[in-house]
This record gives C-alpha cells, structure tokens and sequence, in this order.
C-alpha cells in the first residue's frame, strides 16, 4: 500500500494502471477510520483491481469552525486498518494541495440540498460536491463508494455525477452498526462514557418504529419517535424526517409507492449524530 500526498504522483501512477486495463475503484473519507469505513474498502477491493482510499478532512464542508477544529484525526491507526483491509493507493493530500486557491464553485442542487442537513448546515453540500468533483478530476475511478449513513449525501453525489455528467458509477453502501445498534461514526469517539451509554436509544428508536409503518399515520410516528428519543435528557432531536428515497421530498402518507427513509439527526452535548431507517 503506498501512502501519496501529491496529486502529479497520484495523477501519474493511475494513469499508468488505467492504460494497464486496471478498473478503479475510489473511496472517499475524512479519516478517523472505523469498520464502516472499512466495509466501503472492502466493496471496492471486491469489485475492482485497485482501490484508492481518500483522507482529507475537508474544510469546505464544515460550516462550524469548531467541529473542524475538533475532528478526530487519526492517520497512523488509518493506515494500519486499510492495509489489513487491502487498499492499494491512500491519497492524503494537504490542505494547500487540494485547494492552492480557495475554491468558489457553487453547485445547485435544488431540493436536494435545502432540507435535513442541507438546511442545518448551510453550504455543507456545496462544500462536500467541491471536495468530491475534485477527487474525481484527480482519480477518475470507474466506481465510488459511499455509505448510506450519509443518506443525503448520496443523494446530492448522484445527482453532482448527473450534472456533470462524470463517468462514474455510484455504488451505496449499507450502513455499519456497533453491536448495541449505534451507527458507526468517526462522532462517537467524541462522546462520554454517559453520552455513549444512551445513544443506542436513536437506532433502537428507528428500529422499533418499522413495526408502526402503515398502523399508524406518517405524522404520528414522527411524534412518537422524536418524542421517544427526547425524554432520554442526553439526547435532542434536530429533526425526523421521512421522506422519498430519491426526490427527499417529504412523504405524507404510505400509499405511495416510492421507497420510504427515515432520516434523524440528534444533538447529543456538543456531538451531532445521524441516523436512518428504511421503512
Ligand atoms: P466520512 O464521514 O469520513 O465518511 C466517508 C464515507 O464512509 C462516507 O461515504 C460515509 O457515508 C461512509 N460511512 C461512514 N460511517 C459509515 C457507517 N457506519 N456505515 C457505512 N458507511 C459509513 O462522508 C464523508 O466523510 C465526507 O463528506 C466525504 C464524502 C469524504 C467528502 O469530504
């Protein structure tokens, strides 16, 4: 596994193996590995001859200096874990190597980035489609993989990949939970020993709340899980949302025949956790 902080280097081996007849295969993170990261790793090694692994905590994305500042960055324990995972290439460019200039492109993606994380985090999208359109520039992969904890950002790359028209397949990846159901996340690390105590309580929530679709109405499940997850005092619903699977169009009822997602996002102390459920 060979660790590149350029992007001429990167540029260059890639090139050499795409003339080979090499597919690659590209996972993008922000590092802080953990086993959900790993699955995506894991994907692409299956499904393609070379996978290249990301790691840049990308400041275009993040609208709270403070969650920047406080990241987890965990390179050496990252690089053991991708080795075992048999990634081939991890890029880990600069600040300065990714961005010489500040970057100033705005994408819009309509709908898709005014709700849920979108409307809480403003500019987040805009910030996460200019890190990614550029990794794709550099490493032109056949294949991305991203997780479907980050539901909306799928969402808003498919549709990047349209409007720019890249030749990229997209492939989404299930999401990875701690045995008590947590979804795995470079976040959890930062909570306390209390904090990670009650957490569960989001997943066990969503879990629970499969078994209401269609007995009860749209409405009312919302209530019921935010309110189940707000009488913990450790936890605060920011939202609850459930919405179609590809519009993110909020449903109003279940008749319609689209897939359904219940998408939460819950403060927890300083840490904002996200979650979510197909129905
Ligand atoms: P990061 O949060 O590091 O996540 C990298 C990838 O891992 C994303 O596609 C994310 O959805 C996936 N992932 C995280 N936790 C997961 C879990 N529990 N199960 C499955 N997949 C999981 O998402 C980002 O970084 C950034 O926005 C990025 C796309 C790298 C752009 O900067």
């Amino acid at each position: 596994m060979k660790v590149i902080k350029s992007i001429a280097e990167i540029c260059e081996i890639l090139s050499k193996l795409r003339e080979e007849g090499k597919t690659i295969g590209l996972v993008p993170t922000m590092g802080a590995l953990h086993q959900g990261h790993v699955s995506l790793v894991e994907r692409s090694v299956q499904e393609t001859d070379v996978t290249v692994v990301s790691i840049f905590v990308n400041p275009t994305q993040f609208n709270n200096p403070d969650d920047l500042k406080t990241y987890p960055r965990t390179l050496e324990k990252d690089l053991k874990l991708l080795l075992k995972a048999s990634a081939n290439l991890v890029f880990a460019p600069s600040e300065n190597e990714m961005y010489p200039q500040p970057d100033t492109r705005i994408f819009k993606f309509g709908h898709l980035d005014q709700v849920m994380e979108g409307k809480n985090r403003p500019g987040h999208f805009n910030g996460v489609a200019q890190i990614v359109s550029r990794l794709f520039e550099i490493v032109n992969p056949h294949k991305a993989y991203f997780g479907q904890k980050d539901f909306q950002q799928v969402a808003v790359i498919k549709q990047m990949v349209n409007q720019l028209n890249l030749p990229v397949e997209i492939v989404p990846c299930p999401i990875i939970r701690e045995e008590d159901g947590l979804a795995m996340s470079s976040r959890n690390m930062l909570l306390t020993p209390l904090q990670r105590k009650n957490v569960p309580l989001i997943s066990q929530t969503l879990f629970k709340a499969r078994n209401f679709v269609s007995e009860i109405s749209v409405s009312e499940l919302k209530k019921w899980v935010i309110d189940q997850i707000n009488a913990n005092s450790c936890l605060e619903v920011e939202y609850f949302h459930i919405v179609d699977d590809t519009t993110l169009e909020s449903i109003q009822d279940w008749d319609q025949p689209n897939i359904k997602v219940g998408c939460i996002t819950v403060q927890v102390g300083d840490v904002r956790l996200i979650d979510n459920i197909i129905f």
